[in-house]
């Protein structure tokens, strides 16, 4: 899909339907509205005064040939109350309108802007919502000959001398669209399709691809490392593991900055291991390696953004699988780091190999930790699909990545992790033991587990098990896949 900043009046463009937004107020026939009710004759006004255009948040209002404008179609989407409008909402917009649009067969529509909003950051959320939404979910079927697309889309309402910061954020925009797209084609991946090893290709073809440097890995490396507790997790299965490092190095290094290490969890299908999971549901544990995918996304963004921070990426990938070999309830495993694990249940596997992952991240220099994850089932208990459950262990980090998540509109909520939730993970025959033992907080026990292995590094959690995946389509985004964190992470590593 292409996407391209015009400066040409709105009026004379000729496309199948130009877009405008429309916000909640007494009179939401203004700015630019105005001028295209004058041209067409009172028409939006009259529309306004019976009801059937109010601003409310996503309402749609379809006009065809509308009087006065070239384009074959005026769709105005509602934008809510002015005060409350944000970059999320235009995101949303964008995305809803050429979902809307697409449904209903049109090839390409024009974005205008509305009056004083023709900024850098506009066209960055525009490209962003519109490329989201385009994407689908359909690589597997083999029928699609009657399939809608929209090939190019225009963003309006710049002027001459707007346009150079419009095209700076569109191309932005794209970067940061396509890498999240790039993660949600991963996370899509059904598990016989995509095992830790081919990740791992996928991984190296996108690093070598994007000028990053990278490192995978193989089973004999990580028992050499002595990976114990990952190791623990793929002896279930026959397909062996694998740990990608990605490495972005800026030309320029800002003095000062920290090193993120960046931490994602990929099990390629959690089946539970020997404590299996029922089987409702099962499939989706297809997208147990979404924040695997998310911080490989992050890493394909950054190596375009080009930020003046160092970024070592860890990926440890395996199965979760209830072989003859697989781990038991009640076996001891020796993390990496030292520490011993009792492995109360096998399906708390994302924390044991994200143990390894974070205590190999601080080994190749990480100063400043930050881990995604689809860790727990309770996390979509405290917080719905809603927000994105946040953990930190120091407070002005954490604080820093909730303001870019703010920033980004992706919904985070911060969750406690002192030490009075230590004794949750307290073990009686190891070190520590993988799941607590029935007080609640199921959430907080697993980050208190990963925790365990950060030692005084700052670090941040991001549990996105209730968030990475849309079990229903949204007006502006598929079912599937959202590729939640990633523009949240690359704002953290771009601010500084
Ligand atoms: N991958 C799951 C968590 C999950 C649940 C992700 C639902 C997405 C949707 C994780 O490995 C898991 O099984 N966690 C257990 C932990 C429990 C055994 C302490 C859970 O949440 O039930
Ligand atoms: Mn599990
Ligand atoms: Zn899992």
């Amino acid at each position: 899909m292409q996407i391209t900043l015009v400066t040409q009046p709105y009026a004379a463009l000729e496309t199948d339907a130009l877009v405008s937004y429309v916000f909640e107020e007494t009179d939401p026939v203004r700015g630019h509205i105005a001028e295209i009710d004058q041209a067409a004759g009172g028409l939006l006004r009259k529309l306004a005064k019976s009801g059937e255009l109010t601003g409310k948040m996503l309402e749609f209002t379809l006009v065809h040939a509308p009087a006065g404008l070239k384009a074959a179609r005026l769709l105005l989407v509602g934008a809510g109350k002015r005060e409350q409008f944000s970059g999320a909402a235009l995101r949303k917009i964008s995305g809803a309108s050429l979902r809307y649009l697409k449904a209903r067969g049109v090839k390409n529509f024009a974005l205008l802007v509305r009056e004083g909003e023709a900024r850098e950051d506009t066209a960055q959320t525009i490209a962003e919502g519109v490329l989201a939404a385009d994407f689908e979910s359909d690589k597997y079927k083999t029928d699609k000959k009657n399939d809608k697309n929209i090939e190019s889309v225009l963003i309006a309402g710049y002027s001459d001398a707007e346009r150079s910061a419009g095209e700076k954020g569109l191309s932005r925009g794209r970067i940061i669209a396509d890498a999240q797209n790039f993660a949600r084609d991963l996370i899509n991946e059904p598990s016989n399709k995509l095992t830790p090893r081919v990740l791992a290709q996928k991984a190296e073809a996108m690093a070598k691809e994007a000028g990053l440097s990278v490192e995978i890995l193989d089973e004999k490396k990580i028992a050499d490392l002595k990976m114990g507790a990952l190791l623990s997790v793929a002896q279930g299965g026959p397909e062996p593991p694998r740990v990608m490092v990605v490495t972005y190095t800026p030309a320029k290094p800002k003095p000062g900055a920290p090193v993120i290490g960046l931490v994602g969890k990929a099990v390629t299908f959690d089946t539970g291991g020997i404590s299996i999971k029922p089987s409702e549901g099962m499939e989706k544990m297809k997208y147990d390696m979404a924040g695997g995918a998310t911080m490989l996304g992050v890493m394909r963004a950054l190596a375009a953004l080009k930020p003046g921070v160092k970024v070592i990426c860890v990926v440890p990938s395996t199965e979760n699988m209830p072989g003859g070999k697989a781990q038991k309830p009640g076996d001891i495993q020796t993390a990496m780091s030292g520490k011993t694990i009792e492995v109360l249940n096998t399906d708390a596997e994302g924390r044991l190999i994200l143990a390894d992952g974070v205590h190999y991240a601080k080994q190749l220099g990480a100063t400043h930790l930050v881990d995604a994850a689809t860790l727990t089932g309770a996390i979509v208990v405290a917080l719905a699909n809603i927000n994105v459950g946040v953990f930190g262990s120091d407070q002005p980090f954490t604080d820093k990545l909730l303001a870019s998540s703010k920033a980004v509109g992706e919904k985070m909520w911060q969750m406690p992790v002192d030490d009075d939730y230590r004794e949750f993970i307290k073990g009686t025959v190891a070190d520590i033991q993988n799941i607590g033992s029935g007080k609640g907080g199921g959430a907080i026990t697993g980050a208190m587990f990963i925790k365990e292995f950060t030692g005084d590094t700052p670090w941040i959690h991001l549990d996105i098990a209730g968030t990475a995946w849309n079990d229903d389509a949204k007006p502006w985004l598929a079912k599937g896949p959202t590729g939640v964190a990633l523009r949240t992470i690359v704002h953290l590593i771009l601010s500084y």
